[in-house]
């Protein structure tokens, strides 16, 4: 038993904050079976499947849009989050995003495409994380994780005030979001535009970094590729590797994330410094 005299004194500044709410947040990720459920119509499926297919905007994507993702685009159009699947947006290593409509309205569809996934690398982000505890060991069931922890990831952070887009809706490789941008264009990245105030830009993103840290998140891949710039807004995407603070390498990545929002904003002429910023997030 411990004495008095050997009572370690563990300072609060080291609790990490509680992941509470973590559990009943997600469901463990199964695969589907749309065919058995009430709303699924086969002919209908068909004809919406066609209609996807068919899309001279699509075509060059054709590879995404293997049966079981239309499946799910479908299911998405039966619970109302989408109408229909637009233009291409951008083609990255493992996703696809694209334009749709719901109610006249942009959304962001965001597809992952599973067979080519680098599996091994996503399961990287998962470890630590208690939301993902026994994740299953298919190409399927590490990005149906992905696509949920990405959609729980942009809801935490809209919720600690970073602005992100506010997540509609997801399905098995498919994650719909708010779209940022005006008439079916993307708002650019950071790194494409110029700014006026680059040291008001870099207080907004110091600020990101701190309250996400504070919500117990690092996003793991920050920089100014993974920043839009809506009409005076700065928007963080691309959330789906961010970590919470349980991950073993959470430290690494946070200071990496500095060392990239430091090393843009200084080359923009702000006096921006990689230990000052890190302090600064890790003491918020
Ligand atoms: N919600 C959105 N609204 C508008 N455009 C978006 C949205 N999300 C992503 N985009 C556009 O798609 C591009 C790619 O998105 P994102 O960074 O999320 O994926 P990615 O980098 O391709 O992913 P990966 O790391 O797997 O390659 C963005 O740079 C942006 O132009
Ligand atoms: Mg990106």
């Amino acid at each position: 038993m411990l004495e008095a005299a050997d009572k370690i004194d563990i300072p609060l500044d080291r609790l990490t904050p509680t992941m509470e709410d973590d559990a009943e947040e997600l469901e463990p990720p199964q695969e589907a079976r749309y065919e058995e459920e009430p709303f699924f119509d086969g002919d209908e499926f068909q004809e919406f499947g066609s209609r996807v297919q068919d899309n001279e905007d699509l075509e060059v994507e054709a590879e995404v849009f293997d049966v079981a993702t239309l499946k799910a685009l479908y299911k998405l159009v039966h619970d109302g989050a989408i109408d229909a699947v637009g233009g291409a947006v951008s083609t990255g290593k493992e996703a696809n995003v694209f334009e749709a409509l719901c109610d006249g309205d942009d959304v962001a569809l965001k597809i992952y495409r599973v067979e080519t996934s680098s599996f091994d690398d996503m399961r990287y982000y998962f470890e630590g994380d208690p939301r993902f505890e026994g994740i299953g060991g298919s190409k399927l069931d590490v990005v149906q994780a992905w696509v949920t922890k990405e959609a729980s990831n942009l809801r935490r952070a809209a919720d600690a005030g970073v602005r992100v887009p506010t997540p509609i809706a997801h399905e098995r490789n498919v994650l719909a979001m708010e779209f940022v941008g005006s008439a079916g264009s993307p708002a650019p990245r950071l790194e494409e535009v110029e700014l006026e105030n680059p040291g008001t830009a870099f207080d907004v993103v110091s600020t990101y970094l701190e309250r996400l840290y504070s919500s117990g998140l690092v996003h793991g891949d920050l920089s100014e590729y993974n920043v839009l710039v809506d009409d005076g807004d700065l928007v963080v995407i691309d959330v789906g590797q961010a970590v919470t603070l349980h991950h073993p390498n959470s430290d690494d990545l946070l200071r990496q994330d500095c060392r990239n929002v430091a090393r843009y904003f200084s080359k923009q002429g702000v006096d921006a410094d990689v230990e000052t910023l890190y302090t600064r997030v890790t003491s918020s």
